[in-house]
């Protein structure tokens, strides 16, 4: 994206734990002084069994500290805590969990936690079992309640040749979610308050009790969108027609159809500051539903098509002057001009295009590319991963409603 990074001149701790993930925290450092950060980094003592402190001194904005003890300083962790904008602890051990969870203050990184009033981010990393254990998931509990972010774990390959969850979110994601606390001045979370409604997947009309016209769409990108809404702070409603897993901040309402959506959709609108259409919703449906199953041997059927509710339109027509919203346009010709046209004829403030005929990008692929259109504007962002694409639009659109004035602090 041509804005640059909000962690520019930002002041980081980039805290340490002993698992295997500790290799990935290296790039996370690199990527965090990339963005024009002053990283300081902050080694356990177990960290160390699998990383070396020259590493990180190289790459650090400052030699990496290992020890209360070991630099003149005689109070490091009430300088490094004070200073602090964000403190982020990768990987995030269950042991490192726990402790800080119980207010254990007995290395640098632990005392440094307990001494700042920043924002913290925890970006867990632990053996399935681990990560499942009574214990570990009351201390994230205790956590959240107490405003730190956890990034929980992904499924995949783990130590020792398992599969499972428990693997270190993607760098992106984690960068991504930093970014997202800086997107304004609040260090609570740039969408921190705010409430945000998400449509994810295609529509199913039905013809029969066992057929319908459906269409490719997977969902991903929309549940995408519901789960960095909320890593960002968001109270998320996401009306879904494939199923998603409800967590943290994230209500889940499963539909269907257009008119199920529709629905959903208009009853919370009124309320919301923030709606994302990334569902794909069906144009036409059947005029009449068979009651019973349409046999072969009655011949081919005729199926009469008619136009579902357009929810988006509908959306722009009584959109309340402090919310945003955000179509998408699945195009196979000219992405950008269908989204300036959609735009204009639906009152949409985004429209985010994108080329499903390419084959990184768009239907049931992990990545996409898209241009967001706005007003006479429009800004083109790089093949990345759907959440990093999510990040990335709702960092740009809440700076854009903030800075227009459509949100207010
Ligand atoms: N949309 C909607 N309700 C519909 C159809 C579409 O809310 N009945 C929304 C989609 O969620 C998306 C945007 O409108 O955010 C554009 O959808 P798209 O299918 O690309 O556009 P259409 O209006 O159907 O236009 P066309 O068929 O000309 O591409």
């Amino acid at each position: 994206m041509s804005t640059s990074s909000s962690l520019n001149g930002k002041r980081i701790v980039l805290g340490v734990g002993g698992g295997i993930a500790a290799y990935k925290s290296i790039e996370l450092l690199r990527r965090l002084v990339d963005s024009g950060a002053f990283v300081s980094p902050v080694l356990t003592q177990s960290s160390l069994k699998f990383v070396g402190e020259t590493t990180f001194s190289a790459l650090g904005s400052e030699p990496a500290r290992t020890s209360l003890w070991d630099s003149g300083d005689p109070i490091p962790h009430t300088r490094l805590g004070q200073q602090a904008d964000v403190i982020v602890v990768s990987p995030a051990t269950a042991d490192l969990i726990a402790r800080y969870a119980a207010g254990i203050a007995d290395d640098l990184l632990t005392t440094t936690l307990v001494a700042t009033s920043a924002p913290v981010v925890m970006v867990a990393a632990m053996h399935t079992e681990m990560w499942q254990h009574p214990s570990v998931e009351d201390n994230i509990a205790t956590l959240r309640r107490r405003g730190v972010i956890v990034i929980e774990p992904e499924t995949g390959r783990l130590a020792g040749g398992d599969i499972g969850v428990g693997r270190l979110a993607t760098i992106e994601r984690v960068v991504a979610t930093i970014e997202g606390l800086f997107i304004k001045s609040n260090k609570s979370g740039s969408l921190s308050g705010k409430k945000v409604l998400v449509t994810a997947g295609g529509t199913r009309e039905a013809i029969d009790p066992v057929r319908y016209i459906g269409n490719r769409s997977s969902g991903k990108q929309g549940i995408a969108f519901a789960e960095q809404a909320a890593n960002f702070g968001a109270e998320v409603t996401l009306v879904s027609t494939v199923p998603a897993a409800a967590g943290r901040g994230v209500e889940v309402i499963e539909v269907e159809s257009a008119q199920e959506m529709f629905d959903a959709v208009s009853a919370l609108a009124g309320e919301t500051d923030l709606v994302v259409m990334a569902a794909a919703v069906a144009d036409f449906r059947s005029k009449i539903i068979s009651p019973t199953k349409i046999k072969k041997n009655n011949g081919a059927p005729q199926i009469v098509l008619e136009p579902t509710p357009d929810i988006l339109a509908y959306l722009g027509s009584v959109k309340p002057k402090n919310q945003v919203l955000v179509g998408f346009a699945a195009e196979t010709g000219d992405p950008e001009a269908e989204a300036r046209r959609k735009l204009k004829a639906k009152n949409a403030d985004f429209v985010v295009a994108n080329n499903v005929l390419e084959h990184d990008a768009g239907f049931a692929v992990d990545t996409n590319r898209v241009t967001l259109v706005f007003g006479d504007s429009q800004v083109t962002l790089a093949l990345a991963d759907k959440r990093d694409i999510a990040s990335k639009v709702l960092s740009f659109v809440a700076e854009w409603a903030f800075k227009n004035g459509v949100w207010s602090e």
